[in-house]
């Protein structure tokens, strides 16, 4: 069956998150609450989100709202009806009786709930409205959680079932995995068990807040916002409900029953409105006593606040061997963490499913890791684990892999989907080679280059594994959350620090120098980017052949945010850009004032939608909704340019001082009404110098490497002042900007 129409009945967080994302694949949807007000502030708040919900804001009014009064007749002409009306029994019986009169014959009904088992929601239903009934499970945010769990009941109507599947992987962009009806399905009932142990052990093994959410985080592979962290996000009332529910669910047997006791400390909190970063603060607090805002950490022994401190483990990749046999109180935490949560998973195959392969993958996309727990336990290693682990009697699944020790149990990844994933390839690779930076993996008819690094920002060898991988039509992906936030500045201030700025020099020459050999290279090179693409990472996708982005991009040139300028073909290859529009065949100064102004405030845009009009993105770029198809989109452009050739290097005419008047004009005024400081100013007039042509005075004709040359000569300026390295100083250690 086709969906072309969908009613959502719950306006809330997630209701309101389902019908933004259905708006995000052009699908006509109704939103329907109590009453018109509360379903029209939804559609409200949905137009003000951030991180936005829409991908393209325009479209707000496309979402229809209504209330289940007098407008419930929207579901009649529904092809699927999603109810997310609050976690009530009664409540959600109530309109199941209210949509199976007024909905057409054969239409689809499901539920977003967490926590109620499918045959409890479905016990009044008759069989036949059982066939078209499903739990779907959709994870917030839900246009960036890629998760979308899937709860059959006996009756259903599989045909159904899988066409549901395919609509929300395709049009939908989800990792839909269908799952049994069991408490908290895959992703909550190994996220929060996991989140438990993680809070239990810290306890326990009198840990802080900050050592625990340092260890439980990036060097697991695990969102940085740890343990506490993600409590103070989620809110600690609301977790304290889930592990109520999963208490009253679970078989006293069961594991889980150990680490949801309730802890006094949490009580204390909630009891008094620490409910987290909703409430008064929770395990961390911004302290703004005394005018300036001071983060803080709750002490666990004595539950009195303190200045939070960093935790610098000296851990910036994810090694989980490293970690485990650091050989302190880290190390034994994280062992500790790691293998009860690899216990209690494999302790749950194959009750909750039997391919352990999907807990693995719901983890991924519904918590953000890097790794479930059962690739955690192939890369720490079979015979490893079991001479380390102490007992398993009766988890059938490690009993097996005992006997076995098949260090290679883990097989195929991502079994939910048909598409052909990076995930799956990369196993497939008939060779794989690389540097700490990045990993090459070669294919018969194409190359994969993936950075590695934190937030896989660039540094010397991302850029010697591009270089290297161009003997093949290239497609530069990655599995993890960014495609790249942009050059490596720990890695530029080291070399600043020590006054060794030609190596600095060396290193953003070598950067233009790659970037340039990309563009020009014999094969294409196709950047297929997902999550933040900024400064150096979009510098690489403007300067490969073709992309193919995913619709949750985060992208743009923001370096003079921490005083510097685009120096890797930035400035021109926007330039180069703006100079095709009709306006600038016009006036020279069109281009260079358009790139002054984007570039000149560090605008990013949010989505494809955004990102065109900025041409960050051309239109002629492929945008997907589901993650998992970029590398089958990229494929096929190999495909089809079979005959690739390398276009011609290009000519700027620049203009000279008459657009770098028009700039200082602009600044002048900025200036003076402050919206710069004295920095910004010197910043701004580097750009001017750069997009104007130098310090030309008529316009001059330049070649692609004049370009690169003005760019390196004002960056190198630049990063020599005290005020820019202040700059990425401040941002490397509060990941904010340092107004100037
Ligand atoms: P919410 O409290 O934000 O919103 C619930 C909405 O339902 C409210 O707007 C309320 O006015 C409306 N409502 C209540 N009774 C209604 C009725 N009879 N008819 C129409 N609307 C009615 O709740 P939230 O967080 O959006 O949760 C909705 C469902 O999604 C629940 O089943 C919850 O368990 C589930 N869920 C929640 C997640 C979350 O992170 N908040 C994640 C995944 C699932």
């Amino acid at each position: 069956m086709k969906i072309k129409n969908v009613v959502v009945i719950g306006s809330g967080t997630m209701g309101s998150g389902i019908a933004a994302h259905l708006c995000n694949a052009n699908v006509p949807v109704t939103l329907l609450d109590l009453t018109t007000e509360i379903s029209s502030n939804a559609r409200e708040r949905i137009h003000k989100s951030r991180p936005p919900l829409l991908i393209d804001k325009s479209k707000v009014n496309n979402i229809k709202v209504g209330n289940i009064n007098d407008n419930f007749d929207v579901v009649k002409d529904a092809d699927w009806i999603v109810e997310a009306v609050v976690e009530r029994i009664d409540i959600k019986h109530q309109i199941y009786e209210k949509i199976f009169k007024a909905r057409k014959d054969g239409a689809i009904v499901s539920s977003n709930t967490s926590s109620i088992p499918i045959k409890v929601l479905s016990e009044n239903l008759t069989d036949k409205e059982k066939k078209d009934f499903c739990i779907t499970h959709f994870f917030n945010p839900v246009r960036y959680m890629g998760l979308l769990e899937i709860v059959k009941n006996e009756n259903n109507d599989l045909d159904k079932i899988n066409s549901l599947k395919e609509f929300c992987e395709v049009e939908l962009g989800k990792g839909a995995i269908v799952c049994n009806d069991t408490p908290g399905f895959l992703g909550n009932r190994v996220g929060v068990y996991a989140m438990q142990i993680a809070m239990t052990e810290a306890f326990k093994m009198k840990l802080s807040v900050e050592e625990a959410d340092a260890i439980f985080g990036r060097p697991m592979g695990i969102p940085k916002t740890g343990v506490f962290g993600l409590y103070d996000l989620i809110g600690i009332d609301l977790m304290a409900d889930v592990l109520k529910s999963f208490i009253k669910e679970l078989p006293q047997t069961d594991k889980f029953h150990i680490v949801a006791q309730e802890i006094p400390l949490v009580k204390k909190l909630i009891d008094t409105g620490y409910t987290g970063r909703k409430g008064k603060g929770g395990f961390y607090r911004i302290n703004k006593e005394g005018g300036s805002k001071v983060l803080e950490a709750l002490n666990l022994e004595t539950g009195e606040y303190s200045p939070s401190k960093k935790i610098d483990v000296k851990s910036d990749k994810v090694d989980l061997n490293a970690l485990i046999n650091r050989g302190d109180k880290y190390g034994e935490y994280a062992w500790s963490v790691l293998s009860k949560i690899i216990k209690y998973a494999s302790s749950l195959v194959p009750e909750i499913t039997k391919d352990f392969n999907d807990i693995d993958e719901a983890m991924r996309l519904g918590f953000n890791w890097a790794k479930g727990p059962f690739e955690m336990l192939e890369e720490i290693g079979v015979e490893n684990f079991f001479s380390k682990i102490d007992e398993f009697k009766g988890n059938k699944f490690l009993e097996e892999l005992s006997k076995t020790k098949d260090e290679k149990f883990y097989g195929e990844r991502q079994k939910y989907t048909n598409i052909e994933t990076v995930g799956k390839v990369k196993r497939k690779a008939q060779s794989v080679d690389g540097n700490s930076s990045a990993q090459i993996y070669r294919f018969k008819d194409y190359n994969i280059v993936e950075f590695t690094t934190k937030a896989n920002a660039l540094d010397y060898d991302s850029m010697d594994a591009l270089k290297k991988a161009t003997d093949k039509p290239l497609i530069i992906i990655n599995e993890s959350m960014q495609f790249s936030a942009g050059v490596n500045l720990t890695y530029t201030m080291d070399f600043a620090d020590k006054g060794d700025f030609k190596s600095i020099e060396k290193f953003i020459k070598y950067f233009q120098d790659t970037c340039k050999h990309l563009k020009y290279s014999k094969y294409p090179v196709i950047s297929a980017p997902s999550g933040l693409t900024l400064g150096g990472g979009f510098e690489v996708l403007v300067q490969s052949n073709f992309v193919a982005s995913h619709t949750n991009i985060v992208i743009g040139l923001v370096e003079t945010i921490v005083g510097l300028i685009p120096a890797g073909g930035g400035c021109k290859e926007m330039l180069a850009r703006w100079s095709e529009t009709k306006e600038a065949k016009k006036d020279p100064n069109y281009a260079p004032l358009k790139v002054f102004d984007i570039i000149g405030y560090g605008k990013t845009a949010t989505s494809p939608v955004e990102a065109v009009p900025m041409k960050y993105l051309r239109p002629e770029d492929k945008t997907i909704m589901n993650r998992n198809s970029l590398l089958e989109v990229s494929k096929k452009i190999i495909e089809e340019n079979k005959d690739f050739i390398p276009t011609e290097e290009l000519k700027f005419n620049l203009p000279g001082e008459s657009v770098r008047g028009e700039m200082n004009k602009i600044l002048e005024k900025l200036y003076n009404d402050k919206v710069i400081l004295d920095h910004g100013l010197e910043v701004a007039k580097e750009l001017a110098y750069v997009l104007s042509g130098g310090d030309t005075t008529v316009e001059k004709t330049l070649t692609e490497d004049d370009l690169f040359k003005l760019e390196l000569d004002a960056f190198m300026r630049l990063i020599e002042t005290k005020k820019t390295q202040e700059r990425i100083k401040h941002t490397l250690a509060t990941g904010k900007p340092l107004v100037n």
